[in-house]
């Protein structure tokens, strides 16, 4: 098969590691991928939000499945760009349609799907400019902290966990009425805050079918302990200590069955990924968020864990078959430590020689490239989160000291990574 994978960071750079290791694979592209996608297949500089860009390579070279890494080219609609023109409806898409991808890019969209569903969720009403006056008073009554959520894609940052009243009617105002992160906040969703620890489900579904992948805990903030201010992610986990078979059958039957079959019930199709944030409260799972894609850099500690051939599962979704498919998973612990440029998550420079990749061989460690690009014969930075390593071994401790241990082999001005990603579990 030809493959064409959408985007270009650690998530597309493990995806096109695991494509490459398929003998189902002839030839693998990536738009547009960075300078680690390239050790497996081929760049084409097609941005992943220009699809007729996208339909066209596909059409000259023959693919047959497209893969879509990110979720911004699923929540415009790039499942039904290829399905609705007849001549790239036969590319398998790995993707949901755009109303499916709607759990991810509409917060209001997603809980009123699981209110739908009875799915556990905290419990929250939704406001824009017409009911402002009614959001301020339901502000006012709130118990503390309350979590407001830009309905729209924010690129991460539209969550707000306000410790005081007066910060979330300002915040509020700020969203609604100025704007703050754009089209997105123009809804809100207020809600409870849950106190637990967090998980991420990852579940592969065909539309009426599904596999639960390997779950992950990430590290969402810069500093060490869960400290300072939000990113992308810093680091990851995988399997995650307290998810054992008794907690997984609760999160199938209360949240991963009732998603499928609503996602089912409303003939929202959706044959991809669905990244399932939960919160756990004493032992009961409650969704915090639906992603339609993999998370970054969750990829990078759940795919190295599954053995399975993944073109094998990607076509067996695509056909509609994967009742057929078992995954198999490694028993191995994987923690992936990510080195950003020096600012991240504020303003950081770009375009720093990295060194050291040459030098990095070491058994059970992989390095994946998140914003990197290639100039002659340098690895340039070329984004806030740049390399992630992730490590194999037999206890989060052990994995992490790894991982870390590469990453004092490679160097770039001003790189930073926490040393602690796994901490409260070693
Ligand atoms: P999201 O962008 O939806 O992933 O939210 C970002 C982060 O905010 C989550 O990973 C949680 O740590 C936190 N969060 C979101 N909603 C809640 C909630 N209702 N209660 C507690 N924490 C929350
Ligand atoms: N690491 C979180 C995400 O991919 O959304």
């Amino acid at each position: 098969m030809n493959l064409l994978l959408v985007g270009g960071g650690g998530r597309e750079h493990t995806l096109a590691w695991k494509i490459n290791q398929s003998p189902l694979c002839d030839k693998l592209f990536i738009a547009p991928g960075n300078a680690g996608t390239a050790q497996f297949g081929t760049n084409v500089s097609i941005g992943m939000n220009n699809f007729a860009g996208l339909a066209d390579f596909c059409l000259a070279n023959t693919i047959d499945m497209l893969i879509v890494g990110p979720e911004e080219p699923l929540v415009k609609g790039i499942y039904n760009f290829f399905k609705d023109n007849p001549a790239t409806a036969h590319i398998q898409v790995i993707g949901p349609s755009k109303e499916a991808s709607q759990l991810e890019g509409s917060k209001a969209f997603a809980k009123a799907f699981m209110q739908r569903h009875n799915i556990p969720t905290a419990a929250y009403k939704e406001f824009d400019a017409a009911n402002y006056e009614a959001g301020i008073d339901y502000i006012r009554k709130h118990t503390l902290p309350i979590v407001l959520k830009a309905d729209g894609l924010a690129a991460g940052k539209g969550v707000l966990i306000c410790t005081n009243h007066i910060e979330a009617l300002a915040e509020f105002q700020l969203m609604i009425h100025h704007s703050k992160f754009g089209e997105a906040s123009k809804r809100v969703v207020i809600e409870e805050f849950l106190y637990g620890i967090e998980v991420s489900v990852f579940v592969l579904t065909d539309g009426i079918n599904y596999v639960v992948l390997p779950e992950a805990k990430d590290y969402k903030r810069i500093g060490i302990g869960e400290t300072g201010p939000n990113t992308g992610g810093m680091g990851a986990v995988s399997p995650v200590p307290f998810v054992d078979a008794a907690y997984m059958e609760i999160v199938t039957k209360t949240i991963i069955e009732p998603t499928i079959n609503g996602l089912q019930k409303e003939a929202l199709e959706y044959k991809g990924f669905v990244f399932i944030g939960l919160i756990n409260v004493n032992g009961q799972p409650f969704v915090i968020e639906y992603n339609c894609r993999l998370g970054d850099p969750e990829t990078e500690v759940i795919i190295p864990r599954v053995e399975n051939d993944i073109i094998e599962i990607l076509a067996a979704t695509a056909q509609q078959r994967l009742n057929e498919i078992t995954i198999v998973t490694s028993k191995q612990i994987a923690v992936t430590v990510m080195a950003v440029s020096g600012g991240y998550p504020n303003e950081y420079e770009t375009g720093k020689i990295i060194s050291g990749l040459a030098d990095t061989k070491l058994e059970g460690t992989i390095v994946f490239h998140a914003g990197t690009k290639q100039a002659g014969n340098d690895v340039l930075t070329a984004g806030g989160r740049v390399i992630a390593v992730t490590s194999l071994g037999d206890s989060i401790a052990e994995a992490a000291e790894q991982s870390n241990y590469m990453l004092e082999q490679i160097y770039f001005d001003g790189m930073y990574y926490r040393e602690d990603i796994g901490f409260e579990f070693r």
